[in-house]
């Protein structure tokens, strides 16, 4: 694989990121729920991490990390589909860098890609658990 698609595969990841930050930042501040906006504040600041790192590695490619991009957040007041969503997102984040991770070249880089692997895999359980107990308090 040409270094110039990896580096596309991290800017579209990139896009994700920043669409998670987003869609994060605003649910935590419009759910009704404590608990769970506490939850997200920390992803969004996660996620901001993880752009930070890919930028860092684009730039180290000799890529330009795409600083504007477009972000459409659902602006979804139900918490029961704002969590189906992002679990869903969270899963695909994980393939996404799951595939990245065996396209890097360094073991300090597969290394990188592994910790923010753990992490996403960590949102995806965290936003389960907070599924699961919004159902059993609306059902
Ligand atoms: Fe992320
Ligand atoms: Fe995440």
């Amino acid at each position: 694989m040409s270094k110039e698609t990896l580096i596309s595969y991290l800017n579209k990841q990139l896009h994700s990121e920043y669409q998670a930050m987003h869609t994060y930042m605003y649910h935590a501040a419009t759910l009704q729920n404590e608990e769970l906006a506490a939850a997200l504040r920390e992803f969004c600041r996660e996620e901001q991490n993880h752009a930070i790192m890919l930028m860092d590695l684009i730039e180290h490619m000799g890529g330009v990390p795409e600083a504007s991009c477009e972000v459409n957040v659902d602006q979804e007041d139900d918490i029961l589909s704002s969590l189906v969503m992002s679990i869903a997102e969270e899963d695909s984040a994980v393939q996404m860098y799951t595939m990245i991770r065996d396209l890097m070249e360094t073991p300090a880089q597969r290394t990188i890609i592994e910790s923010t692997i753990a992490e996403e895999k960590r949102h995806h359980a965290v936003l389960q658990d907070l599924l699961a107990k919004a159902k059993k308090q609306m059902f």
